[in-house]
């Protein structure tokens, strides 16, 4: 038996062992054996679409293996339903947030569970709630509902909706991927604090240095098999990449020179309402040039999404004005501004980038299917119905093109996009904004989830698209991503732009200081910045 990487005696809670689970065309895990000890940080590390979540899926109950046995606590199970899994002491918080929007905290973490009554009792319910957020270490409006809470905030909720359920294993699917550095050590102090407590965790994320960080021992998967179990004194990024990849990972990236051509998209005086009914963004102007990429260097939560979201058209601002390519368009639809170039890698990719139930070629035509080649007007009597039928051959073919650029695992075009790996599915949300052909790309997240090839590939192709002459804003909560392929920076804090400069002509510290409140530049140097640069 593997001796995983650990010294020494104790007994796993969890014993996984030869653990085959087959799809059509995928063996997504391939004889896996892994052990989770109570008091261990176990990572589980792997490219997209490597297994690590159809591995954590099937230990909590949501698919049966098609070989391989579960044991806990030394007893062989066998989990029908999450519901299984939660009675046997394991817990599971997903890539993408399962919580109803519509209810509030308390509702969504009592779901389910029959204790507090038929006509549940909330205040009780609610006090034991934060009796629990207190002994992690939480700070949660129970009363709130979920659409008014940040991501790292609906990460802790799910987070409380597994404790509650007195576990002794909790698995953290990339929960780090929406989070930003305070968050992490936050949900860091959190881990080590369950550790203590005797809980096992397994802890899935393609940041190499959070998992060395965390971790106490780690599992590398690639294509459904385990290539190294680790311990993680023994374990360093660059190892872990190769690993991981098969082949040797520049953890740096080029930037070829840019020629920068007139002002693309332009921002005046922009203040937009945020959900919970206060300001997000407050007179913010700015521009970017064709040819030019534009990073926003901000802390979650400081109107760096909402800004995005308005220029795309999803929200409408206060007051302000946005001019796309000469034109005001501050008013217009969506569609006119996709029209005039405007694309938007959105951030929460499951619930506005894509149809889970159509397919990956679907999924990439879905703003052109009115277009050739992906379909025609029928000729004949129905030329003024305009009626069109559908191409699916081309669409087919497209999609091929766009799977083999964007290295789409697996490479089938009509498999439903809701079966991919979250990685895997924000290579094909990322394609498709990409080869829309747009002029201005709004990118927020754009690697986020995606192992070290692929975020290595987007930050590239965000750089080509720059240097071919189109506007690129990047909002990212990786600092070192905006530092490394922006041409000049913008840090926002609360809502307003608190400094402008080129990578490097400030040091981090700085920066950091800006992005938090303690430091701006003056209001004249900022806007002379948008003319000089
Ligand atoms: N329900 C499903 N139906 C068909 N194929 C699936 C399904 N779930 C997963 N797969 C496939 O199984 C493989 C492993 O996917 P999995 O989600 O486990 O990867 P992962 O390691 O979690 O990747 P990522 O880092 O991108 O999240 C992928 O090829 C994926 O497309
Ligand atoms: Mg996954």
């Amino acid at each position: 038996m593997p001796s995983e990487g650990r010294e020494g005696e104790g007994k796993p809670v969890v014993s996984m062992r030869g653990i085959v689970k087959v799809f059509p065309g995928v063996i997504a895990n391939d004889h896996i054996d892994l052990d989770i000890y109570p008091q261990e940080v176990v990572a589980l590390l792997g490219e997209n679409g490597a297994g690590k979540t159809t591995l954590m899926n099937i230990l909590y109950g949501l698919y049966q293996p098609d070989e391989g046995v579960i044991e806990v606590n030394g007893r062989p199970v066998r989990f029908r339903s999450p519901r299984d899994a939660i009675e046997h002491g394991i817990g599971m918080v997903h890539q993408h947030f399962t919580l109803v929007d519509d209810m509030t905290v308390t509702e969504n973490v009592i779901l389910g569970l029959k204790k507090y009554g038929l006509i549940p009792n909330m205040r009780k319910a609610a006090e034991d709630i934060n009796k629990l957020a207190n002994d992690v270490g939480f700070k949660i409006p129970t009363n709130a509902y979920i659409w008014q809470l940040s991501a790292g905030e609906k990460q802790k909720v799910e987070i409380l909706k597994a404790l509650f359920r007195n576990i002794s294993v909790l698995i953290l699917d990339e929960p780090t991927s929406v989070l930003i550095p305070q968050e992490v050590e936050e949900l860091f102090n959190t881990i080590r604090k369950l550790k203590k407590k005797g809980l096992g965790v397994v802890f899935i994320s393609h940041k190499l240095q959070e998992v060395i960080e965390i971790a106490d021992r780690i599992v590398v998967l690639r294509k459904g098999k385990v290539v190294g179990r680790l311990k993680v004194t023994e374990a360093n990024p660059r190892f872990l990449a190769k690993l991981m990849v098969g082949r040797e990972v520049f953890l740096q990236i080029k930037k070829p020179p840019t020629r920068t051509g007139p002002p693309y998209l332009e921002v005046k005086g922009l203040s937009v309402m945020g959900d919970k009914g206060l300001l997000a963004v407050k007179n913010v102007s700015f521009n970017i040039r064709s040819g030019e990429i534009l990073g926003v260097a901000a802390v979650a939560g400081n109107g760096q999404k909402e800004l995005a979201e308005t220029i795309y058209g999803l929200r409408k601002p206060l007051k302000g004005r946005i001019v796309i390519k000469g034109k005001d368009l501050t008013k217009s639809s969506i569609a006119e501004r996709i029209g005039r170039g405007v694309a938007l890698i959105p951030e929460e990719r499951l619930r506005y980038g894509c149809l889970p139930r159509f397919s990956i070629a679907e999924n990439l035509v879905i703003e052109k299917v009115d277009e050739e080649p992906f379909s025609h007007i029928i000729p004949g009597v129905t030329d003024f119905l305009r009626l069109r039928e559908l191409n699916s051959t081309a669409m087919i073919e497209y999609a091929n093109k766009v799977i083999t650029k964007y290295n789409v695992y697996p490479p089938n075009p009509i498999l439903p996009a809701g079966k991919l790996s979250g990685g895997n599915l924000q290579k094909v949300m990322v394609a498709r904004e990409l080869e829309r052909g747009s002029d201005i790309i709004l990118a927020v997240e754009p690697t986020a989830g995606l192992d070290v090839a692929a975020t290595e590939h987007v930050r590239k192709l965000l750089i080509n698209a720059r240097t071919e002459g189109k506007a690129v804003l990047l909002v990212s909560s990786d600092l070192s991503e905006v530092l490394s392929i922006s041409d000049k920076v913008m840090v926002m804090y609360e809502g307003e732009i608190t400094g402008v400069f080129r990578p490097g002509e400030i040091d981090i510290e700085e920066i950091g200081l800006m992005m938090a409140g303690a430091k701006r530049m003056p209001p004249e140097v900022i806007s002379r910045a948008w003319v000089t640069y």
